[in-house]
């Protein structure tokens, strides 16, 4: 459902993105670890069509991402680290312009919309204005958005900052639903308990290159370091 063949991006001098190949299945949820600019947030603004490689090629739900971008842009979903959402709009107002973008019929709006505002707690909020919104509930509605869609590839980019501890568990189920329903899920994120708990399956990029990928338990067994491990013990002896 996702395919990054030999991606590299460079600003100026320096590799953002390394030679990266990487490839995630339908139904996959697939977490994009790494410290802080190792290449993450570069490789899914790629994935996304809001960035231009250096060099290679993503293909998103069997459209390349640069010579089909509309066709690749109506199966993905992108929520970026920085929620960004129309401060004019209300709640409800935001969840139809986004219902309507991606032709959700209005009868399915009708009925899921409420459901959705209702099941991140945002249902006494949703006739005010966005620009009265905190980050996380932003975030909230974003993802909302991004139920009511029901897209083949949704890619996160550090998604649980800024939600509480409820919010995180509802997504959570959440996205065990749309990846139960085919979906690929494609998560950046350094929260180590939250991808092991969540992914069925991790990436680890250093420096712009993958250093590990696998199933969390065959991530696990990547160092040679003796005893009990984590995925944090394993992340930090990848990374350092
Ligand atoms: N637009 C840009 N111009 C110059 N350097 C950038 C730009 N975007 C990212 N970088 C650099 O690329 C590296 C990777 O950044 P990023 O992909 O944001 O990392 P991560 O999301 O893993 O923290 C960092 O060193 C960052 O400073
Ligand atoms: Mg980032």
């Amino acid at each position: 459902m996702i395919e990054i063949h030999n991606l590299t991006k460079t600003f100026g001098s320096f590799k953002a993105v390394d030679g990266l190949n990487l490839k995630v299945a339908p139904g996959e949820i697939f977490g994009f670890l790494g410290p802080n600019g190792a290449g993450k947030t570069t490789t899914v603004k790629i994935l996304s069509g809001i960035m231009r490689p250096t060099s290679g090629r993503v293909v998103v739900a069997g459209h390349d991402v640069e010579l089909e971008p509309l066709a690749a842009k109506r199966e993905l979903a992108y929520i970026p680290d920085e929620p960004f959402v129309y401060p004019k709009l209300t709640g409800w107002e935001f969840l139809r312009f986004i219902g309507d973008l991606y032709a959700v019929p209005r009868g399915e709006q009708a009925r899921r919309i409420p459901e959705l505002l209702e099941t991140f707690e945002l249902t006494e909020q949703a006739g005010e204005l966005l620009e009265s919104y905190s980050h996380g509930m932003k975030q909230k509605l974003l993802i909302a958005s991004v139920l009511l869609r029901r897209p083949k590839v949704v890619l996160f980019d550090e998604p649980t900052v800024g939600l509480d501890p409820k919010s995180i568990r509802r997504f959570k189920l959440l996205l065990a639903d749309i990846a139960r329903e085919g979906a690929a899920v494609f998560m950046c994120t350094h929260i180590l308990d939250m991808a092991e708990k969540l992914c069925h399956s991790v990436g680890i990029i250093y420096r712009g290159r993958l250093v590990a990928r696998g199933t969390v338990a065959e991530v696990k067994k990547l160092t040679t370091a003796a005893g009990i491990r984590s995925l944090e013990d394993v992340f930090l002896e990848l990374t350092e």
